[in-house]
């Protein structure tokens, strides 16, 4: 048997702008994560196993674009296996779907590796990168590439659509908590109604991009620096422009409200918005007291995490 996993990833700044080329910043969460497990199957063909979602199916059964058939069928050409063996593919993960963590990423991911492992042809990071990014087109259309990258060098990243990779350091760790509206909200949804709207009026939104790469400029310098405390401002900021590109929702801003009201530095949706999750920046002993409030706003579940 092979297995790999894939951790989830939350976008701290820079959603959304960053499909029009602007910079982002993200981190990979590793309390929740994508697992596949590969075995030989005693039936004929590639079954695939993903309790989560209700599919038990043979490949061949699934549609052409879906997802994970896809994903299978790529990582078996990359790898250069024309007669693959009957094996069994399953597939689970703690990252809730369509909630702004990178689900379909991680499990894509977690895929790739382990496949392309057990057929003896473990494909370089680039590899599982650029194949990963392929499915992002089939889940949401015009994606930048920032969800696939983060997940698979599983590290900080400091995004720009279409250029080499880069890591940035966090001179001082900080904490977030994410919060999860229990909504799920497709990205592909959110990404065309800000494509619609930027198509209709594009000096407009250009100069919103223009402001939240400013952002994500500023809060790199910041997190480089060791001075965390001054993202607070800044999530906030970003959230507000968030919030004129229509993406952010009624649960979304409450929870945003609950947090700062229960002394969180600063907070903003993360991904694609509309549901999915929120973050708040909080110093870690406001970490617990932050989270209680977001669940008595009506968050589904919260995580806690450090950034370092
Ligand atoms: C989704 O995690 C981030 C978006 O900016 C879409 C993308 O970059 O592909 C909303």
């Amino acid at each position: 048997m092979t297995s790999a996993s894939a951790p989830g990833k939350i976008i701290l700044f820079g959603e959304h702008a960053v499909v029009y080329g602007r910079p982002a910043l993200a981190v990979p969460v590793m309390q929740v994560h994508a697992d596949v497990e590969i075995s030989d199957s005693r039936r004929a063909g590639i079954w695939v196993d993903a309790p989560d979602i209700s599919l038990h199916a043979e490949l061949s059964a699934l549609p052409p674009t879906h997802p994970l058939a896809t994903t299978i069928r790529n990582t078996l050409r990359a790898a250069g296996v024309t007669n693959p063996p009957s094996l069994k593919i399953r597939v689970t993960s703690t990252i809730p779907v369509a909630s702004g963590l990178g689900s379909g990423a991680a499990v894509s991911v977690a895929i790739i590796r382990a496949l392309s492992s057990l057929v003896n042809h473990p494909l370089s990071d680039e590899e599982v990168n650029v194949l990963a990014y392929e499915i992002e087109k089939l889940h949401h259309g015009t994606p930048s590439g920032i969800d696939n990258t983060v997940i698979t060098y599983a590290k900080p990243v400091y995004f720009v659509r279409g250029q080499p990779i880069q890591t940035f350091s966090v001179a001082r760790a900080f904490t977030i908590v994410i919060g999860d509206t229990g909504r799920a909200a497709p990205t592909k949804e959110s990404v065309g109604d800000v494509r619609k709207l930027w198509e209709v009026d594009k000096s407009r939104w250009e100069a919103v991009f223009d402001k939240v790469g400013k952002i994500v400029l500023d809060a790199r310098k910041a997190i480089e620096s060791g001075m965390w405390e001054r993202l607070g401002a800044l999530m906030d900021s970003n959230h507000a422009l968030l919030q004129e590109m229509t993406v952010s929702s009624l649960e979304l801003d409450r929870l945003v409200l609950a947090a700062k009201a229960a002394g969180a530095r600063g907070a903003k949706l993360s991904g694609g918005g509309r549901g999915g999750n929120m973050i708040a920046l909080v110093k870690p002993e406001d970490a617990e007291k932050v989270a209680s409030a977001l669940l008595s706003a009506g968050a589904r579940h919260t995580i806690v995490t450090t950034v370092h």
